[in-house]
């Protein structure tokens, strides 16, 4: 057989559990890192509000753990975030020897020590615990560094614009990947994805890490970029990996909600640092719902936003009401100064945070489901792994704590470089690949992204924040009537990234569908309305989606 491209590692995105893996593996292999736009381009770029970590030894890593099982609502896998909370402080550390600059105290900076960093607090934190890098810029500090730190090692390498159009298996093993290059687009401006082919290659790599982040991009309303399309799980199911607890999907309470802007994230560390919420009669309403009031755990907080914003039930016609976010009453901080990236967001549409209430309302934002791993980053199939927010080890349970995904990116990317190495499983020459199919016409293409918007459209109606059966019933019929469409269209055996990740949304769709109608109870961030409690004898367990799409639940 003729030798085609190889590498030892191949690592699909470079997010913040990407970078970490591909460091780790570099000590010990080559490693080809893709991503399917340019570097910097992931959810992990857009984090604003920060890493939450324990630095301060025992007590402090204890209460950080009893934070995350809380947060997670009974779903939490212990072991997962006993990993996580006494990983983390050694996984901070040394991001911050290799360059990352979180913010200090005045007067501090070049000290060593952790005590000079300052500390926010978000929601469900009994303590500030959370490190932010200039204001409200921690995901672009971290990929910075990370970035900066990976482009020297000389055995990664990179390349942007490429996506994965197929994992290659042979006997029940990963052994290589399909690898589809495309042209940037020659303004940013310009509709992603629709580039013709640069190239199709098929490599051949020891073992394959999904690190490609979540599927924010299924619902109409996200503080996702739009590369967040859920492809990574996508493809590993097709494959025959287990996905997990995927009717989990977190709702950030507050999302920027102006008509015509984006949802735009308004982070949860102005909540931290005193912002309160008021309905549109100037009520602080969160005393009705928690007494943390506005550091409530986030899915309280969004479902009571979501309640203060309906309609007059005695009036059909009456628009949603406004819901705003209010900083004005903070005056212990500079807040421009602590805000900046928000703060010149909302500059665009004449608010500012020291003066103008905010509108906002919830969006999706994090998927606690996606690939099922163990605690180092194994799949159900050989070869092949997974790490960050594609991946699901359990640690979220059924609801995120804040600030707790960036830490999981370092912990389980550096974990599951270490199983990929000793593994050690042995390249196996795969077959080139058949010629790469022809770009999808521009009427199709516009037909493709039709779909798209009409399927967000249908999640948000049907599988948001608040969930009923006859609602999520619809979903189904919309989702199978888009995935008709879109094998009528993918039957003209044309291709291109659109159409692929219409695909992968509209898989992503069902598997949130069907876990959610399957879990008859309500838990975290999945509200059902016609199940409104919590139903500890039936559901204190995962759910599980194996290839044949039905749904099984297991206590882990
Ligand atoms: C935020 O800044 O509010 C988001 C933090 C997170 O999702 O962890």
């Amino acid at each position: 057989m003729a030798k085609g491209p190889q590498v030892d590692f191949l690592v699909v995105g470079a997010g913040v559990a990407g970078l970490r893996t591909a460091v780790e593996l570099a000590r010990f292999g080559d490693v080809l890192v893709v991503t399917k736009e340019s570097l910097g381009e992931s959810n992990t770029h857009y984090a604003q509000g920060g890493i939450a970590v324990a630095m301060d030894g025992d007590q402090d890593i204890a209460l950080h753990l009893d934070d995350t099982v809380k947060a997670g609502d009974g779903l939490v896998d212990r072991r997962a975030a006993e990993a996580l909370v006494s990983e983390g402080p050694l996984r901070v550390a040394e991001l911050i020897e290799w360059g990352a600059n979180f913010d200090r105290e005045a007067g501090s900076e070049g000290e060593a020590g952790i005590g000079h960093f300052l500390r926010t607090r978000e929601g469900a934190h009994s303590l500030a615990r959370i490190l932010h890098a200039r204001g409200d810029a921690t995901g672009a500090e971290i990929s910075r560094a990370l970035l900066t730190f990976a482009r020297v090692h000389k055995r990664i390498r990179f390349s942007e614009w490429t996506r994965v159009s197929g994992l290659v298996v042979a006997d029940g093993r990963v052994i290589g990947a399909d690898l589809a290059g495309a042209e940037p687009p020659r303004s940013k401006s310009g509709p992603a994805g629709q580039a013709p082919h640069r190239s199709h290659v098929r490599v051949a790599a020891r073992s394959v890490l999904i690190a490609s982040g979540g599927a924010g991009q299924v619902f109409s309303d996200t503080t996702n970029p739009s590369v967040a399309t859920g492809d990574g799980i996508a493809l590993a199911a097709t494959v025959g990996a287990e996905l997990a607890d995927m009717e989990f999907y977190q709702f950030h309470p507050t999302a920027f909600a102006l008509e015509g802007a984006p949802r735009f994230l308004i982070s949860e560390a102005l909540r931290g640092e005193g912002a309160w919420l008021r309905n549109d009669r100037g009520e602080r309403f969160m005393e009705r719902y928690h007494p943390l009031l506005e550091l409530a755990p986030r899915d309280v907080v969004a479902r009571a936003i979501a309640h203060e914003s309906m309609a007059d039930p005695t009036d059909a016609q009456s628009p949603p009401r406004p819901v705003y976010l209010d900083m004005r009453q903070v005056r212990n901080i500079d807040v421009p100064a602590r805000f900046p990236g928000i703060s010149a967001f909302l500059a665009n549409y004449g608010l500012d945070l020291r003066h103008d209430l905010i509108p906002v309302r919830p969006a999706a934002h994090y998927l606690m489901g996606g690939i099922r791993t163990d605690l180092v980053g194994r799949t159900a199939v050989k070869g092949l792994y997974a790490a960050g927010e594609a991946a699901c080890t359990g640690l979220h349970g059924a609801n995120r704590l804040a600030s707790n995904s960036l830490l999981e990116g370092l912990v389980f990317g550096a974990r599951a470089a270490r199983s990929m190495l000793s593994d050690s499983l042995p390249l196996v020459p795969v077959e080139p690949p058949g010629p790469a199919p022809p770009t999808l016409a521009a009427r199709e293409t516009r037909r493709v992204q039709e779909l798209i918007t009409g399927l967000q459209a249908s999640m948000w109606a049907h599988a948001g924040l608040l969930r009923e059966e006859t609602l999520m019933r619809q979903g189904l019929a919309d989702q199978q009537a888009c995935q008709s469409a879109l094998a009528e269209i993918a039957a003209q055996r044309r291709s291109s990234r659109r159409l692929s990740e219409a695909q992968s949304l509209c898989f992503i769709a069902r598997a949130i569908l069907v876990a959610a109608l399957a879990r008859t109870e309500s838990r975290g961030a999945h509200f059902r309305n016609d199940f409104p409690r919590r139903d500890d004898a039936n559901f204190l367990k995962h759910s599980a989606l194996g290839g044949e799409g039905q749904v099984r639940f297991e206590a882990w």
